[in-house]
């Protein structure tokens, strides 16, 4: 049997973080020692911060990504930021997907998939969010749904070192409320299946993250679920210490 990914988790702090955020960086990298032999450590600021937290974590054990970016390389699209200025700015990694984009930007499966390959065009690691509503799964369709975001979303090359794959059940994301781990394994399970079927050799290496309320006092359980490869993590992500205590299960 192939080895399992090495663990990401990553921080997702959407619009939250001011310059004076830089300490809770600087508290994360303190604490990523311990962490880092183990498992990735990420922080996605808002784009404000990143060329700052970039500089910040030049040569630390941790990736700094975005929150999202343009699938164009430039041009006339005032207030976006591409794959290429993220990278440029020192980024590595950047969310494309994320169900608050999805839904307050009304952004689309092929509009995901095209994000998704110009991360990868840049050089980025893109983590491609996925995930139901209470709706779809209190209507037993959320396999039907992440099937149908994965066949939409996905890019057309599955490379593990370019690609991850954030599950968010949406009804979790910021709710304090989590599905139950066999909910989980048996979502995971269904995504790595449909990414070893797509692609034999990719598939099986790529990270599979859980994300929505993942917490300290939760995360133990929820990162020991089979086929989970790491945590998507909002909230919990703006204190270095809840953090890291999340991180901390893979130490
Ligand atoms: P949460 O958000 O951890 O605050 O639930 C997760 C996410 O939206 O990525």
């Amino acid at each position: 049997m192939a080895t399992a990914p090495r663990p990401l988790v990553a921080g997702n702090w959407k619009m939250n973080g001011l310059s004076a955020s830089a300490g809770e960086l600087e508290a994360i990298i303190a604490g990523a020692a311990g962490i880092a032999a183990e498992a990735d450590l990420m922080v996605c600021p808002p784009a404000t911060l990143l060329a700052r937290f970039a500089a910040i974590a030049r040569g630390a054990p941790v990736l700094i990504g975005a929150q999202d970016c343009h699938a164009e390389p430039a041009g006339a699209f005032t207030g976006d930021i591409s794959a290429e200025m993220i990278a440029d700015c020192g980024g590595q990694a950047v969310i494309v997907g994320h169900s608050e984009r999805r839904f307050y930007h009304q952004e689309d499966d092929p509009a995901v998939k095209a994000k998704a390959m110009a991360a990868m065009r840049a050089g980025l690691i893109a983590i491609l969010c996925i995930g139901e509503t209470k709706q779809e799964r209190d209507a037993g369709a959320t396999l039907v749904r992440l099937e149908k975001q994965l066949q939409g979303s996905l890019p057309e090359r599955l490379d593990a070192a370019s690609l991850v794959i954030a599950y968010e059940p949406v009804w979790a994301i910021g709710t304090g409320v989590t599905p139950g781990p066999a909910d989980v394994e048996e979502v995971h399970a269904f995504i790595r299946q449909f990414l070893t079927a797509r692609d034999p050799s990719g598939g099986p290496g790529i990270r599979i993250l859980y994300g929505g309320s993942v917490k300290p006092s939760n995360a133990r359980d929820l990162l020991a679920v089979r086929n989970v490869n790491g945590a998507l993590v909002g909230g919990a992500s703006l204190k270095a210490a809840d953090f890291l205590g999340i991180a901390a299960a893979y130490a």
